[in-house]
């Protein structure tokens, strides 16, 4: 009954979301604030008949407002000092959106990589690339990390490869490379070969390499609205960079879904858009908390990663990972652990509310 290519298929798992009891939920990397009270008032005036009509299915007015959003900040919500200014203007025709940026990572492989040489990732980055290129036959290959879970960026440019992806700030590890390190990478990698760098995290690390694709056409530039925009549940994702890359996930995109993007999708996250200091204090916000969480959990014998992201990957000396998210899990908070080698001992903690983070120090420090 069912297609042999099932058979091979391994999917991804999301971060579970368990009903027997209220949990303080801190295990998806979701933002723990709001988001804006705009949005509110723009769904409510959304017009019956808008729905009874298909959506624009290039989100031309959403692209425009995402790029007045990104020309504002400079691309990232809270700059650092020494982040670069974007130095050029970022038009409509450079951004295209999806359902979340799964749906955006799943055009990219299918779009850009051929299966005749292998696609470069590190070991541990996001666990849907492993399922896409799974998915897709794409050979992947992935590289270990140096011993402080920073990539090893020497033996990534050394595989004669199809194409580049990690994210950065990296998935579960939040350690992030500098935008100068990014661009020795591109420097020394192929110019006809798509690199991509998904920065789903960048908001939280203070750096963002947008201003790189004035010089790499070959740069291509992943983003959410699932975290710092705290949009998970409405599911937008967009790409940015040249129009030809942009054109040819168009053409993906067109082959498989018009509409990945839905009438109040494009009217909620444009109103979004229109109130970004809304984001730039719920950023700090999780910024600040991050900090302080990190020291008090650092002073209280635990090694912490350190971390550009909105999540800690935390672990104690002679406690595997499962036992740790067990022990929490029972005192009705939820973070994540992977059952992979060298992550093992770990939890992935998402930075919540001040007052969440306090409770689950509180518990945390009894373990
Ligand atoms: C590195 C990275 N990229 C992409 C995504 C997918 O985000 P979404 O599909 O919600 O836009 C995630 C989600 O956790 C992620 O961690």
């Amino acid at each position: 009954m069912f297609a042999q290519r099932l058979q091979n298929l391994q999917p991804y798992k999301p971060g579970e979301q368990p009903k027997d009891r209220e949990y303080i939920k801190l295990n998806a990397n979701e933002n723990p604030y709001l988001p804006s009270p705009k949005i509110k008032e723009a769904v409510k005036d959304i017009p019956l008949q808008k729905l009874a009509l298909y959506p624009d299915p290039d989100s031309h007015e959403l692209k425009k407002a995402i790029a007045k959003a990104l020309n504002k900040t400079g691309g990232v919500l809270v700059p650092a000092k020494d982040q670069q200014p974007l130095g050029f203007e970022i038009t409509e025709d450079m951004i295209f959106c999806g359902n979340g940026s799964d749906e955006v990572l799943s055009f990219v492989f299918y779009s850009f990589f051929d299966s005749d040489k292998p696609l470069v990732s590190p070991e541990f980055s996001y666990s849907f690339y492993p399922v896409y290129a799974g998915y897709y036959g794409i050979n992947l290959k992935k590289v270990p990390l140096n011993a402080d879970f920073t990539l090893d960026t020497k033996a990534m440019l050394a595989i004669d490869s199809t194409g580049m992806i990690f994210a950065n700030p990296n998935a579960p590890t939040g350690r992030a490379l500098l935008p100068a390190e990014i661009e020795a990478m591109l420097e020394a990698y192929p110019k006809d070969k798509v690199f991509v760098v998904d920065e789903a995290y960048t908001d939280f690390s203070g750096y963002t390499v947008l201003p790189l694709l004035k010089k790499y056409e070959n740069l291509l530039v992943i983003r959410t609205f699932s975290k710092s925009m705290s949009f998970a549940g409405m599911r937008l994702g967009y790409a940015i960079g040249a129009p030809a890359l942009i054109n040819a996930l168009t053409t993906t995109k067109n082959s498989f879904n018009h509409f990945p993007t839905d009438a109040f999708c494009q009217t909620a996250a444009i109103a979004a858009c229109s109130d970004i200091e809304w984001y730039v204090e719920n950023c700090r916000k999780v910024i600040n908390t991050r900090d302080i969480f990190c020291k008090a959990l650092s002073d209280s014998g635990w090694n912490v990663i350190p971390s550009k992201t909105n999540f800690l990957l935390v672990s104690k000396d002679g406690m595997p990972g499962k036992d740790v998210y067990e022990s929490i899990k029972k005192q009705g908070i939820l973070v994540r652990y992977f059952d992979i080698d060298v992550i093992r001992d770990f939890v992935r903690i998402t930075i919540g509310t001040d007052e969440q983070m306090q409770k689950l120090l509180d518990v945390m420090k009894k373990l």
